[in-house]
């Protein structure tokens, strides 16, 4: 496994590109099982590059960039026993060049949801994807679906700006009670961790409701911001459209997504599932690569 802890290290890549596909997992570190998760899956399409950044921009005023856990010799430990080609570690002098430089600003995915919790945090994640994109030039990225408004904001902006990098969607890796793998679970302590599990609890609910036949999205956030209660407070429980994460007042036929937003303690969590409303039921679905209505 190769290191790269500068920039300017980054042409020792150009050995992994024959025979491609180069395939880059972005990280901002404090791995886990899910990161792994991520990693088998780039394996199985190419040569691994995974970077580890934990991007500035993408942090709000007060929220947690200093606290964030950081453990690079811990993080590339189990990167060696993972099939891993390369690991990109820059320092943020690497990445960023000062006020005044170019940066991306998100379209309308970014609009509900944590972009309205967060304002900027999509375009600091835009931002610094565009920028990997740059310096490692993968053919493939792999994101992880529990970050789903990331993953849908990214693909709109490969899309529009024409990016020649192909996205794949990994599936949220939970723990066996149900809560979805995340660094920031490591600001759990125990009390908070059993709370933690109204996330997930929430989703099923939602999910339920829909099985059961029932359409109207209020109803459905309603009953989800019920399962909640367990959390200190709620940011969102929501029913949304996909790709577009548009609300409507009614669940047509067709791909959503049920998502949820919590505080528990000191950790603000995130929770997901991709879901088909179809007449014969209700599927768990892939949250990328749906057709997009026009204008989004
Ligand atoms: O999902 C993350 O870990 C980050 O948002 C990402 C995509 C690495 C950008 O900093």
């Amino acid at each position: 496994m190769i290191v790269l802890r500068h920039a300017d290290e980054l042409n020792r890549l150009d050995a992994l590109r024959q025979p491609g596909p180069l395939v880059l997992v972005p990280t901002m570190g404090a791995l886990h099982e899910g990161h792994l998760s991520l990693v088998r899956q780039g394996a199985a399409l190419g040569k691994v590059v995974v970077s580890i950044f934990v991007n500035p921009t993408q942090f709000g005023p007060g929220e947690d960039f200093a606290a964030y856990p950081r453990d690079l010799e811990g993080d590339l430990a189990m990167l060696d026993h993972a099939q891993v080609a390369a690991v990109f570690a820059p320092p943020v002098e690497d990445v960023y060049g000062g006020p005044g430089e170019v940066t991306v600003r998100a379209g309308r995915r970014a609009e509900g949801l944590c972009g309205a919790a967060r304002p900027g945090h999509f375009d600091g994640v835009l931002t610094v994807v565009a920028k990997l994109f740059g310096m490692v030039r993968p053919d493939i990225a792999v994101f992880g679906s529990k970050d789903a408004q990331q993953c849908l904001v990214i693909e709109q902006m490969v899309r529009d700006l024409r990016l020649p990098v192909s996205l794949i969607d990994a599936p949220t890796v939970r723990e066996p009670d149900g809560l979805a793998m995340s660094s920031r679970n490591r600001y759990l302590d125990p009390e908070q961790r059993t709370r933690a599990l109204c996330l997930s609890r929430a989703l099923a609910r939602g999910r339920a409701l829909l099985e059961s036949g029932r359409r109207e999205s209020g109803a459905i956030e309603a009953a989800m911001g019920e399962a909640l209660a367990a959390a200190d407070s709620i940011d969102y429980a929501a029913v949304r459209s996909l790709p577009a994460l548009g609300a409507t007042e009614s669940v047509p036929d067709g791909p959503l997504v049920l998502a949820v937003a919590a505080r528990v303690g000191p950790a603000r969590l995130i929770d997901n599932v991709a879901l088909r409303v179809e007449l014969r039921g209700v599927t768990e679905i892939r949250l990328l690569g749906h057709r997009a209505p026009a204008g989004d």
